[in-house]
């Protein structure tokens, strides 16, 4: 991964490419998680496990965890007040994908989760085949975003729910810049010492350039969603979006 910054030539909505997506969540699926826990603050479990609320998964039902990376979106699903819903993962990185099926299968959860390769951009499912889908701190890294809640579109039954958790940069006046303080200053040496600084130069730049949540949410009506919301987590770092596929 050599991101270097953003590229104003670039012809997708992601700030990199699919490949250079690709090559870097392979290069950091072994320290994802780790890094994660300390540059959230601890945090990232508890927004997870809101977005997961947020879906309210039922027994006996299907879900989709859109870039579902080391598991922890399908693990939180499969547990999620023992309601045991049935939860496929997709993911096109092998090495997160790796990392996330022996967590699986460490907590014996192999019957109510798969984790499969495979792109929102050109999902592997019939049309309606589930009752809710999840992409948690993905979407900000997909090339093409309008395809993508398209595709979640066609795959969702009607009346399923979609719920996006991502990270992007906070408006407030005081949560702005402090924000951009950590995401220049303490990130870069934190993650100095422990991975990759190009990947975590990438995380706080597409954090900047993800579309507003008014835009993001005009978005998601275009694509066919309805009831579309939005709410901020921790001033704003993280935030939940919502849509429903309409019934008839
Ligand atoms: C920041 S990780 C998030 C992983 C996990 N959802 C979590 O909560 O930690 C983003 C994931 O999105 C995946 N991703 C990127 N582009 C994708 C695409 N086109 N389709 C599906 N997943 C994609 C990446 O491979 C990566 O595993």
């Amino acid at each position: 991964m050599k991101y270097s910054g953003p590229d104003p030539q670039r012809r997708h909505d992601s700030l990199i490419s699919a490949d250079e997506g690709l090559s870097m969540f392979n290069e950091i699926a072994g320290f994802y998680d780790r890094t994660n826990k300390i540059l959230s603050l601890g945090l990232d479990g508890y927004w997870r496990r809101v977005a997961v609320r947020t879906l309210d998964p039922q027994p006996g039902r299907v879900y989709l965890d859109v870039g579902c990376g080391t598991g922890d979106v399908s693990l939180a699903i499969a547990t999620h007040s023992h309601a045991m819903g049935r939860v496929i993962g997709i993911d096109p990185s092998e090495g997160m994908l790796r990392r996330g099926i022996e967590k699986v299968a460490r907590k014996g959860l192999q019957e109510s989760i798969s984790m499969l390769r495979g792109d929102v951009l050109n999902l592997q499912f019939p049309d309606a085949s589930f009752d809710g889908a999840i992409a948690a701190f993905c979407i900000r890294n997909v090339t093409d975003r309008k395809r993508a809640l398209s595709e979640i579109h066609r795959v969702l039954r009607p009346g399923g729910l979609f719920v996006i958790l991502e990270l992007i940069e906070p408006d407030g006046p005081l949560m702005k810049p402090l924000f951009r303080l950590y995401s220049k200053v303490v990130m870069p040496i934190i993650t100095g010492l422990m991975s990759s600084i190009p990947a975590y130069r990438y995380l706080s730049d597409s954090m900047a350039e993800f579309p507003r949540p008014g835009v993001w949410a005009q978005l998601m009506s275009d694509a066919g969603f309805s009831e579309t919301g939005s709410r901020p987590l921790t001033g704003g770092i993280a935030r939940i979006f919502t849509g429903k596929v309409p019934i008839a």
